[in-house]
């Protein structure tokens, strides 16, 4: 599948299904659940490497992870989930020409066939159109964007007015620009609604309602791996507990033999 099939869901009024991966064991079982599209997203440099944020990633850690993923899928390449790579921070604030490359560099040596890109900022758009052009398609990332927590904080956007036309107009500059598809992370269910009923291609929600045209999940926040779960995403199952309580009752027994 290409990044640009995506499109032909929305048009079927077929949702798109979306999981995260970090390494061969979740992208194996990613696979096996029968996504459509894995993201190997920089959230794993908090569910996977323990760091506080997702900014200290680097373009060599998603190359690295996105690889291990792909090493753990097991259908035929063709039935195969899309991939799709996070551009980490600072591979596209420094200008179009560093953007080009590391986009570049991640698409050259991964079986990643698409990058995401947060925000839309005048910069962003610009380093948007030029990997696009350049032949590497992207996904926009509006709403909750991590990597500009620092200004914006871990918490819900396009609560005001104001915020709310914000999101709507980037949305629709995404999409002019070429954008495959956007994330929606975090945002009223009905603005959600309205940017998925305006726009061509599809969005993709986290924590932003029914009405998109897919959704994505977290792996490590579905199957409640982590201590702290983000409030919009609740956990399918509490992993943590059982995979602890099991392994403290092997644990135990093995003591006993
Ligand atoms: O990094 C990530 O996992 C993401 C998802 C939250 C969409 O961007």
């Amino acid at each position: 599948m290409l990044p640009s099939d995506l499109v032909k869901y929305k048009e079927k009024n077929q949702k798109i299904i979306a999981l995260t991966a970090w390494d061969s064991i979740s992208g194996s079982i990613a696979e096996q659940s029968n996504v459509d599209l894995v993201l190997v997203g920089d959230s794993l440099a908090m569910v996977c490497l323990g760091y506080q944020s997702t900014l200290p990633l680097t373009l060599e850690n998603i190359i690295y992870h996105t690889n291990a993923v792909s090493r753990g899928f097991k259908k035929r390449f063709e039935e195969q989930p899309l991939i799709v790579s996070d551009m980490p921070f600072l591979t596209y604030q420094c200008g179009e020409d560093k953007a080009v490359e590391y986009a570049g560099r991640i698409i050259q040596s991964t079986y990643a066939k698409a990058v995401k890109v947060e925000g839309a900022e005048p910069e962003i758009q610009k380093v948007i159109s030029r990997i696009i052009r350049m032949g590497i398609p992207v996904m926009g990332h509006l709403g909750l964007t991590p990597q500009s927590y620092l200004n914006l904080g871990f918490k819900k956007q396009g609560e005001s007015i104001e915020s709310q036309e914000r999101i709507k107009r980037e949305a629709c500059k995404l999409e002019k620009l070429g954008c495959f598809a956007i994330v929606l992370e975090h945002i009223p269910d009905l603005l959600a609604k309205e940017i998925q009923n305006t726009l061509s291609i599809p969005t993709i929600g986290i924590g932003a309602g029914k009405y998109c045209d897919g959704q994505v999940r977290v792996t490590a926040d579905l199957l409640g791996l982590n201590d702290d779960q983000p409030p919009f995403c609740p956990p399918i199952i509490q992993g943590k507990n059982l995979l602890k309580d099991k392994l403290k009752q092997w644990v135990e027994s093995e003591r006993l033999n």
